[in-house]
């Protein structure tokens, strides 16, 4: 099977009470860690890169490499998405180059040209069977170079995605209910809560509309102990209930963005690896450990948050 788009993906995610996961992409073990999980557990997926994955890797070897991994596995739906997008220019680039999803972050600009931007990509993809997701609201933390703090964040308002999304014709809408990027998102000893008020709001504005929830990585505790107890300094880093993100992907969210878990579990495998014998210096022999760390991650996601095993096909 060639990519596939997310919207026959997201209809079933919508109808089943699932979400799909979106995991970002940077290098090969990364790439092969998820679609190994992926496809032991007949699960689509969709793989995202970055605006700084691009620059890190060069689109056309992240390309290649998801390429790649659909030849291992023929049958399995992966989407490859752009995530992120800041310009109509990289959106038609990725257009141009084999994804066939990308999400246009016009969040920080005013209401308006958040829409006027979205829809000339909207119109662009469209024509050429490329979806686009969309953002309203400001979630905090940093992307890219990008650095936005809980001060200037600001959650998503129900009375506008009405709106938005008739305006622009987009496929789908990240909002923002108190995630964040990054994995330092709660402060230690508070009651960390995501906004279901606001997302309940939205679904009733917007019925069958698949939302985006983006920072919902939950920062697993065992690999950052892992990564501290190896030379590490990852103080308080704190993640997403992984509770709230099961109840969140029962809802209107049919794609749940993951990106510092598997940062986590690659860090976490390479530290142990090298710690446990100074002698190695073969990237092959810790690479593998990362690597295998990042399969397990995306597999216990796919079982036990996103709901979304054996839902390939
Ligand atoms: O949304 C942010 C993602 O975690 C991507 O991060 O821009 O450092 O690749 P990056
Ligand atoms: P995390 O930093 O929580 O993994 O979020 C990733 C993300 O939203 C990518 O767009
Ligand atoms: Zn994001």
């Amino acid at each position: 099977m060639a990519l596939v788009t997310t919207t026959e993906m997201f209809k079933k995610a919508y109808d089943g009470g699932y979400a799909i996961g979106a995991f970002n992409v940077n290098n090969m073990e990364i790439v092969q860690g998820i679609t190994d999980a992926a496809w032991e557990l007949k699960a689509p997926v969709i793989l995202q890169a970055s605006a700084g994955a691009r620059k890190y890797a060069n689109s056309v070897y992240l390309v290649k490499l998801v390429e790649a991994a659909l030849e291992m596995y023929p049958e399995l739906p992966v989407a490859l998405h752009l995530d992120h997008g800041s310009s109509f220019e990289l959106c038609k680039d990725c257009i141009d180059n084999g994804f066939t999803s990308v999400m246009i972050d016009a969040s920080g600009k005013p209401f308006d040209e958040n829409i006027a931007i979205t829809k000339q990509v909207v119109d662009y993809a469209h024509e050429r069977g490329v979806v686009v997701e969309a953002e309203l609201g400001t979630l905090a933390g940093i992307e890219d170079d990008v650095k936005v703090s809980a001060e200037d964040s600001s959650y998503t308002n129900p009375d506008d995605v009405q709106e938005f999304v008739e305006r622009t014709g987009v496929d789908s809408l990240a909002i923002a209910i108190g995630t964040s990027h990054g994995a330092y998102k709660f402060k230690p000893g508070t009651d960390p809560h995501l906004r279901f008020d606001i997302l309940h709001e939205v679904e009733n504005r917007l019925p069958g509309f698949p939302i985006v929830l983006h920072g919902a990585s939950s920062v697993p505790q065992e690999y950052v102990k892992i990564i501290n107890e190896h030379g590490g300094a990852l103080k308080d880093a704190l993640g997403v209930p992984e509770d709230q993100l099961r109840e969140a992907a029962r809802s209107a969210v049919c794609k749940i963005n993951i990106d510092s878990d598997l940062r986590l579990g690659m860090t976490a495998g390479v530290r142990q690896a090298l710690a446990e014998d100074p002698s190695v210096f073969d990237p092959r022999t810790y690479l593998k450990v990362g690597r295998a760390n990042v399969k397990a991650i995306v597999a216990h996601k796919i079982k036990d948050v996103l709901g979304c095993e054996g839902k390939a096909f």
